[in-house]
């Protein structure tokens, strides 16, 4: 079941409820970079938990793919961005907003391992980075450890109690 009664897109229970209980657990990580917008829904609920923080998302796509009825939708504090994530020069958007602080990054482009490789060493070390699509797309084994980012066994087993496709990764674990 998708979230804003739409079917097959948004976002799913299992997730809403991983992020719910995420966002429960810090209040200081109050900004969320989402890499891979797709339709906007994500960004959507994203832009509403953020700006009830007093906080900002930034949502990065190679292509603009947004649901039209979307974009009015969606707070002022979100900012929509056309970038390729697989080519993204030293000076760079994406870098300086993954490099802010008291970010939640979350990974859910095309090519999630490739953008986790090549994106980590450039994420503040005190943001919280959530990738998508675990034991769907590639093996949580892949993302036990990346770069110095440690996967979280607490809430990694909590998603799959839920059914959530969601893992936490936090710098040094
Ligand atoms: C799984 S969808 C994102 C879903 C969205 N976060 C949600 O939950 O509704 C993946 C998105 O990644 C984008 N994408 C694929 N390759 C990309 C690249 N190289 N750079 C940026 N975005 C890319 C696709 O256009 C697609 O919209």
């Amino acid at each position: 079941m998708y979230l804003f009664g739409q079917d097959n897109c948004g976002i799913n229970k299992p997730d809403l409820q991983f992020f719910e209980e995420l966002f429960e657990s810090t209040k200081k990580h109050k900004n969320i970079v989402e890499l891979g917008t797709w339709l906007g829904f994500t960004a959507m609920y994203f832009g509403i938990v953020t700006s009830l923080r007093d906080g900002w998302c930034i949502t990065f796509d190679i292509r603009d793919n947004r649901f039209k009825k979307i974009i009015p939708l969606w707070t002022p504090n979100i900012t929509f961005i056309e970038v390729d994530l697989l080519h993204i020069p030293p000076q760079n958007i994406v870098k300086d907003a993954i490099g802010r602080e008291n970010c939640i990054i979350f990974v859910d482009n095309g090519s999630k391992l490739r953008e986790l490789q090549t994106l980590t060493p450039y994420i503040h070390k005190e943001n919280l980075v959530v990738i998508h699509d675990v034991d769907v797309q590639f093996p949580e084994s892949e993302i036990l450890s990346v770069n110095g980012w440690v996967m979280n066994v607490e809430r990694a087993n909590r998603a799959k109690e839920i059914g959530s496709a969601c893992r936490l990764l936090t710098y040094g674990g």
